[in-house]
């Protein structure tokens, strides 16, 4: 049998993949079994910042492979206390929480928010989440998620998630100003929302829903798994807003593809876990974390956040051309940094992404009709531009009768 074969015969039926085995990968490009090439505008769901077979995270893994994997965390490693050192110095938070995923990042955080509010702000264990987000598939970061789809067959969720519309402060306002208003101990946003479609949350909206919650000791949590660490072209997506979060989750490229996940918060909330309140067996062992070290070494580096701002100001003006161009299809752009959508009126993003595959680019559409480009930070403008002509190609050969 050949992978795909053995693949549908021997995993559980949970993905829909695409008919394409990949099997090695340099900077943008992938390559299939047969060593056809493609230009890489997924990153592996936003996880490859760096692209593939980078130097610095291949050495530093090599070398740590040899010295030392895992031994748990009832003792001290390096890696892992210079890596939470480095995200601390660089970010709002003085403390991080090790652990393996985005969805782990964000259970982490529900925890966090709630044993806070039970010593310290003396508030509700419910929790203010917004319409279209994804926090991830375990059942805490399930149940703040607000897309109904992925709910179906698994109710009863965790119970006290209170959804509301993205990037609407009036709505939450409501809820913390209203009646059982004391109920609410955190509100959890992603500054952009990925799988909801690449939706960009307003400054104001941001500010004021920052205002509102500190003034009510509410605990403000950004997921930022998707977004975080330069893939707006900020290191962290908060940074476009002026205003700092009480707790930060980050997973995807941290740990330069290797699984990995952080909670990040102040002292003041991240004094509310004493030992025994959570823990990982794996939580930030010290190969994840030393790739992770090479990684944020990489990322603020001088000058590549300033690559990415002006690559993704480049994807953005070609992205809005082919927009004005193609009016009849495209019914909407929205991109921050290295991440952006291309809405569709009609056009399933599916069928979309199918056909560029044949063309040698790889995208993700994230709902029916959103074609999603996360492409490797270190994209150059002819990639862009190959790109951009492979939709044209698309369009005008599928669609344009
Ligand atoms: C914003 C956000 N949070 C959480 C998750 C879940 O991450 P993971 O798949 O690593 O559990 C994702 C995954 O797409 C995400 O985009």
């Amino acid at each position: 049998m050949n992978t795909k074969e053995l693949t549908n015969k021997y995993i559980m039926n949970t993905y829909g993949r695409f008919d394409l085995t990949l099997v090695k990968g340099d900077g943008c490009i992938l390559y299939d079994e047969n060593g056809k090439q493609y230009i890489d505008f997924a990153s592996g769901i936003a996880v490859n910042n760096l692209g593939y077979n980078n130097h610095a995270i291949n050495e530093a893994v090599i070398n740590q492979l040899k010295k030392l994997i895992h031994v748990s965390n009832y003792f001290y490693t390096e890696p892992q206390a210079l890596l939470a050192e480095k995200l601390c110095k660089n970010s709002f938070a003085d403390k991080v929480f090790f652990c393996n995923s985005g969805a782990e990042s964000v259970e982490g955080a529900i925890k966090l928010a709630r044993i806070y509010a039970g010593k310290f702000s003396k508030r509700g264990y419910k929790i203010i989440a917004m319409q279209n987000s994804f926090h991830g598939r375990t059942f805490g970061a399930l149940s703040a998620t607000g897309q109904d789809k992925y709910h179906n067959g698994f109710k009863p969720l965790l119970e006290g998630f209170m959804h509301v519309e993205f990037n609407n402060l009036d709505l939450v306002e409501k809820l913390v100003n209203g009646a059982g208003g004391k109920d609410y101990c955190a509100v959890i946003v992603e500054p952009v929302q990925g799988e909801g479609g690449v939706n960009i949350a307003d400054k104001e909206y941001i500010k004021s829903l920052r205002n509102l919650t500190a003034e009510n000791d509410i605990v403000l949590i950004f997921d930022e798994v998707q977004v975080g660490l330069g893939r707006t072209g900020k290191l962290f997506a908060y940074m476009n807003y002026d205003v700092e979060p009480d707790i930060m989750t980050l997973a995807k490229p941290l740990a330069g593809g290797l699984p990995i996940g952080a909670v990040l918060a102040k002292d003041d909330t991240a004094n509310a876990f004493e030992p025994g309140n959570h823990a990982s067996t794996f939580g930030g062992g010290p190969l994840v974390t030393t790739a992770a070290n090479a990684f944020f070494d990489e990322i603020t580096k001088e000058g590549f956040l300033d690559e990415v701002l002006k690559t993704g100001d480049y994807i953005k003006s070609k992205l809005d051309e082919l927009k004005i161009d193609f009016p009849k299809f495209i019914k909407d752009i929205r991109s921050i940094g290295l991440i952006s959508a291309i809405e569709f009126h009609s056009l399933k993003a599916k069928d979309i992404a199918v056909e560029l595959i044949k063309e040698g680019f790889l995208t993700t559409a994230v709902q029916d009709k959103i074609l999603r480009l996360t492409p490797p930070l270190i994209i150059k403008k002819n990639e862009i531009d190959l790109l951009i002509e492979s939709i044209v190609n698309v369009l005008n050969r599928n669609y344009n009768k």
